[in-house]
């Protein structure tokens, strides 16, 4: 109870985790497996509002267009859908919603709220069927990395659950951002089902995120940080946050700083229990938490009184 109202005051750090994920976050460190070589200061003190102002101004969602190499030479202009992301819905979506995986949703009957938004994101491989009344079942779009796209076991070409929804792929790059790098030697090659999934369905809008981003995100996660974050890319749900953030009025979070259903159940649809998946230990999460909570604009007033901060479940930003 104790550690879950020390996040939604915002004073959390990575000393509260238990030994096992401060381990795997200081080997993460040493590794610095992306080249991460950060060249701002650290620890800037925004206050929530200008955070989010912030992140609102700076953030640029920039998708792979085949304009650089080296996709411009194997041809990527064609290969991408020629209305950018920014451009798919011109006036964006009024109120979003924006649905974390954690096992934490499961008996939250938020299933009606969740749908009754413009638009909703999910992420990977979460289902709706069998989850409906905990987690709705409309999908505007959904954000997957590259292991969906690789591994056998996801049945990427054939599964409904990245049908006729907007799709949006990303894999760890170098820092660099250097995409030749990057091409030749992805996380997982997600470049070529990219490309046959494109011409199988040419009217399904699938991006592929720019690395730029990603590590740009990262650059501001870092930067209004005290401690040394991960040097690894933010989990899709910060990139889905701030893709949503960019395209709506209003982004409605579900289950990201955790509820009191906080759990070790890493998945709502799947018996894994890890809270790495809550905490993070590859993904700065739990530092991505902190910002969202900082900019949060529900719950904030609740929380001086120590027994009442279990009467927030969700975050709900307004710009
Ligand atoms: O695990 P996966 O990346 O598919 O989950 C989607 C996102 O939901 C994560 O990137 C993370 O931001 C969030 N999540 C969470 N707590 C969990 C599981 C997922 O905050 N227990």
């Amino acid at each position: 109870k104790s550690f879950l109202y020390k996040l939604w005051k915002g004073d959390v750090s990575s000393k509260m985790l238990n030994p096992r994920l401060q381990k795997a976050m200081k080997d993460y460190l040493s590794t610095n497996k992306h080249g991460v070589r950060f060249k701002g200061k650290r620890n800037s003190k925004l206050t929530g509002d200008q955070l989010f102002c912030e992140l609102k101004e700076r953030v640029n969602v920039k998708t792979i267009d085949g304009k650089e190499a080296p996709f411009s030479t194997l041809g990527w202009e064609k290969h991408v859908p020629q209305i950018p992301l920014g451009k798919l819905y011109t006036h964006g979506f009024g109120s979003c919603a924006v649905v974390m995986s954690a096992g934490a949703i499961l008996n939250s009957s938020l299933g009606d709220e969740i749908d009754s938004h413009d638009a909703v994101l999910r992420f990977n491989s979460a289902p709706t069927r069998g989850y409906e009344k905990d987690v709705g079942n409309k999908t505007t779009m959904r954000i997957i990395n590259s292991q969906i796209l690789t591994n056998p076991n996801h049945h990427f070409v054939e599964s409904s659950l990245y049908k006729d929804v907007i799709l949006v792929a990303w894999d760890p790059a170098p820092y660099s951002a250097n995409l030749n790098v990057w091409y030749k030697k992805p996380d997982y090659n997600l470049f070529t089902p990219y490309v046959q999934h494109r011409r199988k369905n040419p009217n399904q809008p699938f991006y592929i995120l720019h690395p730029k981003f990603i590590w740009q995100l990262w650059d501001i996660i870092q930067e209004n940080t005290k401690e040394k974050i991960q040097p690894n890319p933010p989990s899709s749900g910060f990139i889905g946050i701030l893709i949503m953030m960019s395209m709506c009025d209003e982004v409605h979070v579900y289950e990201y700083i955790p509820s009191v259903r906080q759990t070790d159940l890493c998945h709502y649809h799947e018996l894994y229990y890890d809270a790495a998946c809550t905490l993070g230990a590859y993904h700065p999460l739990l530092y991505e938490k902190l910002l969202v909570q900082r900019m949060n604009k529900v719950c904030q007033d609740s929380l001086t009184f120590e027994d009442n901060y279990c009467n927030c479940f969700q975050e709900n930003m307004v710009c």
